[in-house]
């Protein structure tokens, strides 16, 4: 797995930017599987940075997200797809009919999810942008006995939720369950880019890099999966160790 911890929270974000812009001037009809949270701001910002300089078009892309909250409209200024909308797709050429988010609002949640699998079946992804939950989970594939392969109907971890809450006026706003692609769907990928950032992201990412694949943390299932780079700031990276032979520790 290769590995670049940077120097520089922007740095990070160029690069990461950089290598999903690529994607897209590679392939004009790419397919991206994208995320929310705070970790992936930065990236969008310099990505729209990107797109304006050197005139790509997002024109042909497809998106696929990897979640949406279960009783959110997209209007909600907390749902996944304001959040994109704001963040990333109202800045790009991108048709809205081209960027796919589970539907949370769906009468039937667990039609939903195979609507999203067949689809994402039909389009595979490119390239995956994952963040990394306290707990390892990609997505919400929370830490579990068992994980699910596909699109699939999550309760969230109350770690989860008091992460979360940071966003909602009170914790009990913040939606109980989700619907997330499965880490099945996630290693479909062909390639993923996996960014973490910030000491409390350190401990994890250790875990998830250089630790067991277990369920118990979901995002060590990415040490099976043969294209995976990790960016991460030297502060989510300091507990790797350098002479580490399972990772191609590069510093930037
Ligand atoms: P964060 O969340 O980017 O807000 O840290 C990441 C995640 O929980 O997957």
């Amino acid at each position: 797995m290769r590995v670049t911890i940077f120097e520089s929270n922007e740095e990070l974000d160029r690069q990461a930017a950089d290598m999903i812009a690529q994607t897209v001037a590679k392939r004009p009809s790419a397919v991206l599987g994208l995320a929310t949270g705070s970790t992936p701001v930065g990236i969008y910002k310099a990505l729209i940075k990107q797109a304006a300089e050197q005139r790509l078009s997002f024109a042909g892309v497809t998106t696929y997200n990897l979640d949406e909250y279960v009783g959110l409209t997209p209007e909600h200024d907390q749902s996944y797809a304001y959040f994109m909308k704001q963040h990333l797709f109202s800045h790009l050429d991108i048709p809205s009919a081209q960027t796919n988010l589970p539907n949370g609002m769906a009468d039937d949640l667990s039609a939903e999810c195979a609507r999203y699998d067949r689809m994402l079946e039909r389009q595979p992804i490119d390239i995956q942008l994952l963040g990394i939950g306290h707990n390892g989970h990609i997505g919400f594939n929370e830490p579990a006995a068992e994980l699910i392969g596909g699109t699939h109907i999550a309760e969230l971890e109350a770690a989860t939720l008091a992460a979360n809450a940071r966003f909602f006026e009170h914790e009990e706003q913040v939606p109980r369950q989700a619907l997330t692609m499965g880490v099945g769907s996630i290693l479909k990928a062909r390639s993923i880019l996996l960014v973490a950032r910030g000491a409390d992201k350190a401990p994890i990412i250790k875990q998830a890099l250089s630790g067991p694949i277990t369920t118990a943390c979901p995002a060590s299932l990415l040490q099976t999966h043969a294209h995976v780079t990790v960016l991460l700031d030297k502060e989510a990276g300091k507990d790797l160790i350098p002479d580490d032979t399972t990772l191609h520790l590069v510093y930037s």
